[in-house]
């Protein structure tokens, strides 16, 4: 007997002409809005293909939404300035949220699901401070919620671990997703700059807001792997609790060192497992093998390493923001929830959990780590056996001492490498450390990471 065909091959480029056609309400034309909207009309056609079904967008919403010339568009759409408009309106089945002002979107969040509409946002804080409640909500109203522009951009890290992974038990996964300071710190590296001339540059070309504290001190990595963690572990993870470090103290002497130990530098997104139930997160600048697979994410690019149980390293990387490659994030949600509307299913949990634990989390003092010690000194006879003195005193093996030739007296950098120790030793050390008279700014330790 003849298995009957699956696919139905059709001459045309359109959708089935009796297909039902499903409305889209986008809020916020700023860059992620305007590149989400600017993918659609290019890629309406063959994302109808795939989906059997028409796309419609139904009306768009910013505050000068007004004075825009939308005549690019190409085809016939209501605006507002009206948020709620686009909620009310009967004809939107799903909405995308791209305001990016925290209380708005958490505002439009909760008022779309509750109306029973399909959510699609890229707010990131909205969902690592109130993911578990959005999940919740969306399951009550049975609608689809979808998340993969948070983190990542352009790049599905969330449903490779949703979905391609699922079969997985991870146990750890480092990112580096933020691509101010993997741009600012690939110059620093590649082209010798110091760190305000790299923060400039990235601010002139698009990369850095004029603000740059959310970046630099890593609060935008920490939301993301607040979402990762939650992902990967099946934890609700209160992002206040990540321990946070910038990359602001980083300078030439360090990447030079670190070049010298054939390491570089990066601002390292993490999460692992360290017992069957407590997880370790944190942002921090890390030295990393350069032969690794996250020192070769350069640029604005982000990268991410999954590490499984039994599938091992996975890697992922690619842009992590710009309106358009954002955009296909965005899109890409709105199709699958589209799928699950024709299908007359419920579309899949955005946090690939049925089921959370609170989340438990360890703190980096047990960590056995190596460590990269960096002093800057005013020079003087003795500085070496007082800071050996207090390292022994705490039982922490000195690996090497480098010192390049300095001109500067007062001012004169030097750098130890620390045998692994436990983390919180290593603090005590450097605490005594940073008292001593003839230091010229407080200390700098960098952890040793051990990546593939
Ligand atoms: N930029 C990226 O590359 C990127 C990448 C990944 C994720 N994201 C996330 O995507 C979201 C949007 O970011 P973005 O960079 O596109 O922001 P943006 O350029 O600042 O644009 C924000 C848009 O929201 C509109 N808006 C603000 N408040 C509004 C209100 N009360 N009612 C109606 N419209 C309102 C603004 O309208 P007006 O212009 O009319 O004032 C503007 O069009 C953020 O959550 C961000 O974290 C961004």
């Amino acid at each position: 007997m003849n298995a009957s065909p699956r696919i139905r091959f059709s001459e045309s480029a359109d959708p089935p002409r009796k297909s039902r056609s499903l409305g889209l309400g986008v809020i916020g034309l700023g860059t992620v809005g305007t590149g989400t909207l600017k993918v659609l009309v290019e890629h309406q056609r063959e994302i109808q293909r795939r989906l059997g079904c028409k796309l419609q967008l139904k009306v768009i919403c910013s505050r000068s939404v007004q004075r825009r010339d939308l005549s690019w568009l190409r085809q016939p759409v209501k605006i507002t300035s009206d948020w709620k408009q686009v909620i009310r309106d009967p004809e939107v089945d799903i909405v995308v949220e791209l305001v990016g002002v925290l209380p708005t979107a958490r505002a439009i969040a909760f008022a779309a699901l509750d109306a029973g509409k399909h959510l699609v946002t890229a707010n990131k804080q909205v969902v690592a401070e109130y993911g578990v409640e959005l999940v919740e909500l969306s399951r009550a109203r049975h609608v689809g919620l979808g998340i993969e522009a948070c983190v990542a951009g352009g790049t599905p890290v969330l449903h490779a671990v949703r979905e391609g992974l699922a079969g997985e038990n991870f146990t750890a996964v480092y990112g580096i997703l933020n691509g101010t300071t993997n741009y600012i710190l690939t110059e620093m590296e590649s082209r010798g700059c110091s760190f305000a001339e790299a923060l400039a540059e990235a601010q002139q070309k698009g990369y850095a807001e004029p603000d740059p504290t959310f970046d630099v001190e890593g609060y935008d990595a920490r939301y993301k792997i607040a979402i990762l963690a939650m992902m990967c572990f099946g934890q609700a993870v209160r992002v206040r609790e990540i321990p946070v470090e910038g990359i602001t103290r980083i300078n030439q002497v360090d990447l030079a060192y670190a070049r010298g130990l054939n390491h570089t530098l990066r601002l390292i997104a993490g999460a692992r497992r360290r017992t069957s139930d407590r997880i370790e997160i944190f942002v921090r600048p890390m030295m990393i093998p350069t032969a690794s697979r996250l020192a070769g994410v350069l640029g604005a690019t982000n990268g991410v390493l999954l590490v499984g149980n039994k599938g091992g390293n996975t890697s992922i990387t690619g842009h992590g923001a710009g309106g358009e490659p954002t955009g296909v994030a965005v899109l890409s949600d709105v199709v699958q929830i589209a799928r699950s509307i024709i299908a007359g299913r419920s579309p899949s949990t955005p946090f690939g959990y049925e089921s959370w634990h609170p989340s438990r989390m360890a703190t980096p003092d047990e960590n056995v780590v190596a460590s990269y010690l960096r002093l800057v000194v005013r020079d003087r006879p003795g500085i070496l056996g007082r800071v050996c003195t207090i390292l022994g005193r705490h039982r922490i093996n000195i690996g090497s001492v480098l010192q390049e030739r300095g001109n500067i007296k007062n001012h004169l950098p030097f750098v130890m490498t620390l045998e692994p120790t436990q983390e919180k030793r290593v603090a005590g050390a450097v605490r005594e450390i940073a008292r001593l008279t003839f230091l010229a700014e407080p200390p700098l330790v960098l952890p040793f990471a051990e990546l593939p």
